[in-house]
């Protein structure tokens, strides 16, 4: 189909110095739990975005100095030569799409505690290292490390032109950068000329621009990275005038300005909390200060929010992390008109969490993310069908959904049953709990794209038991029947179902999606620490209800700091009257209310409730399956030759997890057999030993 014309605007080419990107989709600079670990699966996966459309495609934060280690997170890394074939792999098959290659160098100054180098992190004064609560200080710089800063700084930016890339990011953004830091006045106490008025703040800043300029200016574009909303007034809010003395001092150094917000819970804000477009607002009067083209993001998915960027004047470049993620191939969708086709991202930062917990990303809605190299899974192309052989696909909750729909990809024949009268299973559900609405994305992109098959019949409010399964007779069938929360309190803390029970009026999150109203007070137990106990209380005080959060964490939906949603929601409760009690478990169930017991010291206290939520654990809803596999003999008359369960109906997890799950089925359907560890690996290449100096490898193997 052609594009709208309408879009036109989004496919202008952009000169940005001495390079020209080929059009206004610009993915600006994320980490993805790859990097320095997994160079090969971060580069295929840099290469994707590129094929996708995307005319910049940017590394993730990449440290330059050994006094700048980020570990234990896995994210760029350019401390010397031998670090450049890494990008330089990145790069060609960036530049082999026809996409410019652009690098966030950085020094995170008192931000991280260089755990692996163990150097003494440097800083603007001296100050306690903010990840990780590690006790450790950063030393305050002095003049020698300043100066030997800029030199890393403009090492790096030379190796970064020898690995090809076309743009050379200097970052400044207090918190997570040193230039940021100088430049943040509540940081920033120096008395040198580094320090006080905000020329000198900014001294650094602009040295290490005009350094790279310098360096490397004549053939890659230099980018400056800014969080305009940086400085705060002694009263905590924004002092926007000195941000746009900043622009203003700054305007032309820069070839291009990413203007972003500070806090990465605001940056990278989780749909619950903030909308597309949301930085709009601060970083708007960026263009009216300077003739550089200018990025901004605001995870957009929408090619009418973008046009109207472009044309109201806040931004030149649509910049994205997150939407990239979710559709690799949104500009390409954009620009063939299939706008049908965009996985839009629903703002779950389950890619972030990845981040957090230093593995690969993994993307609710792209379950092909981060597996581009080691599984060679491509998120538009997938391998024809292995047989003729007709499925049957057992449940339209995100596994079933997305299995089906990867199946009539492949070109099967597909029935897909589901029980209830919608598609969507607990997607459909909690997509109508306050702030979820935009999850419910996740189940509207696959009923879009299988209705769009001719090889795809659903079914719904279609029951299946056994009997319907076998005269059916379908030889491939697949179950994604869902699970179901449990009832008993059983989950993390409580291995036995909890005493006196009978005594209250006892909820499962089902029960109240469902729209059974509990009586107040309530109390919502929450031993699952994610996303649904916090919700549940919301909802529940949002109609009216006396509300009690407790949880044996240490946190309200503890899980969710690695999705930047948990402070929000902490908030939200506590502004909504939500009562929070953490760290206690429940003892016992009495009429009339709850013995709960500290989960250190065991102290008792009652809180009076009429009714329990319990939010606990699920179990899967697996029955059909026990059914059907307890007679292979009865399976096999009824000509069903492979029977499979995915999902929450094998695990419970993540949306993310049952997304992936019933991605892998479809994958792996008639394909050979995977291997024991089913995806390739990237191993540590041995360095040689040197005889030399004493290392024999002999020494290392002991003696038996
Ligand atoms: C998984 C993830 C990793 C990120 N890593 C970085 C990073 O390394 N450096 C950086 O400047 N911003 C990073 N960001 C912030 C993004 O660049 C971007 O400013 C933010 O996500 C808002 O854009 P979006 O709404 O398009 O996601 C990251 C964001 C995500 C989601
Ligand atoms: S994990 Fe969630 S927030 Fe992140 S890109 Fe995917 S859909 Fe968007």
């Amino acid at each position: 189909m052609p594009r709208d014309p309408r879009y036109d605007i989004l496919f202008e080419p952009v000169r940005i110095g001495p390079v020209t990107a080929k059009n206004r989709f610009f993915q600006v600079p994320h980490c993805n739990g790859m990097g320095m670990s997994f160079p090969t699966s971060m580069a295929v996966m840099r290469h994707v975005k590129a094929e996708g459309g995307w005319a910049v495609v940017c590394t993730e934060e990449t440290g330059i100095h050994p006094s700048s280690d980020i570990s234990p997170y896995v994210e760029g890394r350019l401390w010397d030569d031998r670090d450049i074939p890494v990008f330089a792999r990145m790069n060609e098959g960036i530049h082999a799409h026809g996409a410019l290659a652009g690098i966030e160098l950085t020094h995170t100054g008192a931000r991280d505690a260089c755990l692996y180098s163990r150097e003494v992190p440097l800083a603007v004064a001296h100050l306690p290292v903010a990840a990780g609560d590690h006790p450790t200080q950063a030393r305050a710089m002095d003049k020698a490390d300043i100066r030997a800063y800029r030199r890393w700084h403009r090492e790096a930016a030379l190796r970064a032109r020898r690995a090809g890339f076309d743009l050379i990011y200097v970052y400044c953004r207090p918190g997570t950068s040193l230039n940021g830091d100088f430049l943040s006045r509540a940081r920033n106490q120096r008395t040198d000329e580094y320090g006080g008025s905000l020329e000198n703040r900014l001294r650094l800043t602009r040295e290490v621009l005009e350094e790279a300029r310098e360096a490397v200016g004549d053939s890659c574009a230099i980018a400056l990275r800014f969080a305009v909303d940086y400085a705060a007034r002694p009263d905590g809010t924004a002092d926007m005038e000195e941000s746009h003395r900043v622009v203003e001092l700054l305007a032309e150094l820069p070839d291009l300005w990413d203007v972003n917000i500070r806090g990465w819970h605001r940056d990278s804000m989780p749909s619950r909390f903030g909308r597309e477009g949301a930085q709009e607002a601060l970083v708007s009067f960026v263009k009216k200060l300077t003739t550089r083209p200018v990025v901004g993001v605001g995870r957009f998915t929408s090619p009418d929010s973008m046009v109207s960027q472009i044309r109201r004047g806040i931004l030149d470049f649509i910049g994205a992390a997150r939407p990239s993620i979710a559709d690799p191939f949104l500009p390409r969708k954009i620009e063939e008109g299939r706008l049908d086709d965009i996985r839009e991202c629903i703002g779950c930062n389950i890619c972030v969490s990845a981040d957090f917990t230093m593995v690969p990303l993994r993307c609710t809605q792209n379950p092909t993310m981060g597996e581009e190299w080691r599984r060679g899974w491509h998120p538009e192309r997938i391998p024809p069908r292995g047989s003729t052989e007709p499925v049957l696909v057992v449940g339209a909750g995100p596994a079933g959904l997305e299995c089906a729909r990867a199946l009539g990809q492949r070109g099967y024949e597909v029935t897909l049953a589901e029980a209830r009268r919608h598609p969507g299973g607990r997607v459909g559900e909690e997509s109508r709990l306050p702030g979820l609405a935009e999850w419910g994305r996740v189940r509207d992109y696959r009923v879009q794209q299988i209705g769009k098959m001719a090889n795809l019949r659903t079914y719904l409010e279609s029951r299946l038991d056994a009997q319907a399964v076998m005269e059916l007779g379908l030889p491939r069938v697949i179950l994604a029947t869902g699970a179901r929360w449990r009832r008993d309190g059983v989950g993390r803390t409580h291995i036995a179902p909890l005493p006196g029970l009978s005594s209250l009026a006892v909820y499962t999150p089902e029960d109240v999606m469902a729209g059974r109203r509990p009586e107040g007070p309530v109390v919502i137990y929450d031993d699952d620490r994610y996303y649904m106990g916090g919700v549940l209380a919301e909802k529940l005080r949002l109609e009216g209800l006396d509300v009690t959060l407790v949880t044996p964490a240490a946190d309200v939906s503890a899980w969710t700091h690695a999705t930047l949603e948990q402070g929000w929601i902490e908030q939200r409760l506590s502004d909504l009257g939500v009562a929070i009690v953490e760290k206690h478990a429940i003892a016992a169930c009495e009429a009339g209310g709850l013995r709960l017991a500290h989960v250190r010291s065991g102290r008792e206290k009652l809180l009076p409730c009429v009714s329990l939520v319990l939010v606990t654990m699920r179990l899967p809803d697996d029955a059909l399956y026990a059914e059907l596999a307890s007679d292979p003999r009865r399976l096999e008359a009824a000509g069903i030759r492979s029977l499979t369960r995915i999902g929450d109906c094998l695990a419970p997890s993540t949306i993310a997890a049952a997304v992936y799950a019933g991605h892998r089925a479809a994958r792996e359907m008639d394909a050979p057999m995977a291997e024991e560890v089913p995806f390739k690996r990237e191993l540590i290449a041995l360095e040689p030993l040197n005889p030399a100096a004493g290392e024999n490898p002999d020494r290392y193997l002991g003696s038996e």
